[in-house]
């Protein structure tokens, strides 16, 4: 017997989170396109220093950083390239060889691959549109025979966005792809990584007075209205940023502000004043912590450099 749900795995995932005893949705919903629009807008809020430390760390070690990839490098890529980061660092590079950018949306890649093509016509650029965040096959990314490195990127701390197990999955993923040509090919990966730091600072960059990031939150249950014809009233729910303790990390969450009942595909949920929906989980680590959790996936930081005020890295990791 065949369900309503089966196409539909949004449908599916909100269905079984809402039903959970704490409900919560991936927050890998939160990216349609308006939700990718709005993520830009709070990487520019005063608040959310996260990617503005990334862009200050290539601004002052963008050399060092070269140079621990070496010449001829092939670079892969984890989620769209289209940004600043990915040209500046190809730019920097000594005759890079190629460019794989792995991507879900067929639209976002195409057009991060095309800008690049322009910018870099010699560098032999290969999208693959795959869920990074599953095993992508490995002859995908055997493009390049006359590389000497190949180097996973995976820059703005998206790493914190993953449960501590994906995480620790996902690196022994990646230590797969850049062993798999050793010796003859270097490997390296280049990782972004939010640091642990005071409340005072983190709460606020998931909190912004502008409210961009309660925006973002709240677009969510606008898309599965949108998408999925349900009724959540959207005035019914605040955004609340939270800090657990015990996982180190930031959590975002959308509070119910009555008690109120939500249809979707004619089931309905019902939610007390007060209980919320988890939508999404920003893991910040110490370099020690998350050097720990690399070893075990077989990875061994190599470098790594941080801002001026000591709140993000990044990191080259090589195999053992
Ligand atoms: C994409 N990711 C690294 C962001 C973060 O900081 O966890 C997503 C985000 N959520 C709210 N603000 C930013």
């Amino acid at each position: 017997m065949t369900d309503h749900t089966d196409n539909n795995p949004f449908l599916h995932d909100v269905l079984t989170g809402l039903a959970q005893p704490l409900p919560e949705i991936s927050s890998k919903y939160l990216y349609d396109e308006l939700g990718s629009m709005l993520f830009e807008a709070i990487c520019v809020t005063p608040e959310y220093y996260v990617t503005r430390a990334d862009l200050e760390i290539l601004d002052n070690h963008l050399p060092e950083i070269s140079r621990c990839i070496g010449t001829h490098a092939h670079v892969i890529e984890f989620g769209s390239g289209a940004g600043i980061k990915t040209s500046r660092l190809l730019d920097s590079l000594e005759h890079p060889t190629a460019y794989s950018p792995i991507e879900i949306s067929a639209a976002v890649l195409e057009a991060s691959a095309e800008h690049l093509r322009h910018q870099f016509p010699q560098l032999r650029i290969q999208p693959v549109q795959a869920d990074y965040t599953h095993p992508i096959s490995h002859s995908n990314l055997d493009i390049c025979q006359d590389c000497q490195t190949r180097v996973v990127y995976f820059p703005g701390s998206t790493i914190g966005n993953f449960t501590l197990d994906q995480a620790q999955h996902f690196l022994q993923r990646i230590q797969k792809i850049i062993s798999k040509f050793l010796p003859e090919v270097n490997g390296g990966l280049l990782i972004g990584i939010d640091l642990l730091k005071p409340l005072d600072v983190l709460i606020p960059a998931y909190a912004d007075t502008a409210g961009v990031t309660a925006a973002f939150n709240r677009n969510l249950l606008a898309r599965i209205n949108r998408e999925l014809g349900s009724d959540f009233d959207l005035d019914q729910w605040a955004h609340e940023a939270r800090f657990n303790a015990e996982q180190q990390r930031v959590e975002m969450h959308l509070v119910s502000s009555c008690l109120q009942t939500v249809t979707l595909a004619g089931q309905q949920f019902e939610f007390s004043q007060g209980t919320s929906i988890h939508t999404e989980n920003s893991h910040k680590y110490t370099l020690q912590g998350f050097s720990a959790m690399a070893a075990k996936a077989g990875l061994k930081l190599q470098q790594h450099w941080t801002d001026s005020n000591g709140w993000f890295a990044t990191c080259y990791f090589v195999p053992e």
